[in-house]
């Protein structure tokens, strides 16, 4: 017979929230029937350049390169942080070696920003919506969130030292994603950004700057980041990743941080994953050596904005008068707002059983706020697949508005 005791589990395991989106990677792979999907924030399937990718590994990862499958170096491989460097050069992330760490991706970054900087307790003022996974990593080291409302130029920083008045503390830390946020698709502007560089220097406060989507820019103009804001500020800690401008599943990204970090930042991987996997590292060093970057950017940039117009033209079309939406000058997402009282999270079931899939608005609020929004991801999906997507998310809000009624008769 199976008796359950208690587990003997540590406090922290009260903050491990888990995430909605990533959920729903493992929710979706157990359908079986069609479905569009608008959920994850992956680049589209085609955009993996698995061609070259496939010719690098050949050889960087063939019978002459047995090394490649060995530990690697934990501040990370150094071809790729030669080649990171030379491809960030004269962009508004050049960097240099003294500040750069490999990661797992930007998770990791975010991992270790609040490995490093969070107590149990301290406050983190977090966008809202803000990025789940961001706030969940946050909570996983004890941290008390504080959201900020976001408007279309991000971050609404008149109001962040108000809030924070009100809330009596200062931050510990304030996670922004400046560029194309998820899920809302604002930008922080340039007067916003400098103001919430000068508040955190005022407060003592450490900017964690998520930014993977800004060279995913297709309209407008490019805004400096906050990483060369900063100046080197060491209060300012970026992080970036390859998953939204090359491939997801090659988990590789990095942080730009002080240089008084750097060894800390080696000490807290070192006790978390010894080093960010090689073949992966491999394959990006011979993609970045190869000069495709550049070019993969400007089809990948063409290619969402088509996407994104897409998008919009097939909500217009079946959700005009029920709903209004973003519109982001790049990235991934659309947000969208329902205007008819339907509950995103209540739809969410039976737009999934209608064939189609997103992300309910109230995953990207640690207090469950957004009730009438959602977010699509208008990446990964080709214009005509998104036509239909977006048919059946009105199939499926009419029919969830018409048990609501036969309910309430
Ligand atoms: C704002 C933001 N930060 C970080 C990440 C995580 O990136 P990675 O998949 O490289 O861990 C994502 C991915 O969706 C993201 O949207």
């Amino acid at each position: 017979m199976h008796t359950s005791a208690k587990l003997p589990l540590a406090a922290r395991t009260d903050g491990l929230v888990g995430s909605v989106i990533d959920s729903s990677t493992s929710l979706l792979h157990k359908q079986t029937h069609d479905i569009v999907r608008f959920a994850m924030g992956s680049p589209a399937p085609e955009a993996i350049p698995t061609g070259v990718l496939s010719e690098i590994g050949s050889v960087a990862l063939g019978p002459d390169a047995p090394d490649a499958f060995d530990y690697g170096a934990t501040e990370g491989d150094p071809p790729l942080r030669a080649a990171l460097l030379n491809a960030l050069t004269g962009t508004s992330d050049e960097t240099t070696a003294d500040r750069l760490v490999i990661t797992a991706g930007g998770m990791q970054g975010l991992d270790l920003v609040c490995k490093l900087f969070v107590d149990p307790g301290d406050l983190v003022v977090v966008e809202s919506p803000t990025y789940t996974n961001g706030s969940a990593t946050a909570l996983s080291y004890g941290a008390e969130l504080l959201e900020v409302p976001v408007d279309q130029d991000g971050m609404v920083v008149e109001q962040l030292a108000e809030l924070v008045e009100q809330s009596g503390r200062i931050p510990k830390a304030i996670y922004t994603i400046p560029t194309f946020q998820n899920p809302s698709g604002a930008t922080l502007s340039i007067t916003r950004r400098h103001e919430l560089l000068r508040l955190i220097r005022q407060w003592g406060s450490v900017l964690i700057d998520d930014d993977p989507y800004g060279m995913l820019r297709f309209e407008g103009a490019e805004l400096p980041t906050l990483r060369e804001l900063g100046g080197g500020d060491p209060l300012v800690f970026s992080v970036r990743t390859f998953s939204k401008i090359l491939a997801p599943g090659l988990r590789v990204g990095w942080v730009d941080a002080a240089p008084e970090l750097h060894q800390l930042l080696i000490n807290a991987k070192q006790a978390m994953d010894t080093c960010t996997n090689l073949p992966g590292q491999r394959l990006v060093t011979g993609f970045l050596e190869g000069g495709h970057l550049a070019k993969h950017l400007a089809t990948q940039r063409e290619e969402y904005r088509r996407r994104k117009i897409a998008m919009q033209k097939s909500l217009t079309e079946h959700l005009g008068d029920i709903a209004t939406w973003t519109d982001p000058e790049g990235g991934f997402f659309l947000w969208v707002t329902l205007h008819n009282g339907v509950s995103t999270q209540e739809l969410f079931d039976v737009a999934l059983a209608e064939g189609v899939a997103f992300i309910p608005g109230p995953a990207f609020s640690p207090a469950g706020h957004f009730h009438d929004a959602l977010r699509l991801c208008f990446a990964s999906t080709a214009p005509e697949r998104t036509e239909e997507g977006i048919a059946r998310l009105r199939r499926a809000i009419d029919r969830l508005s018409m048990r609501s009624a036969d309910s309430s008769e």
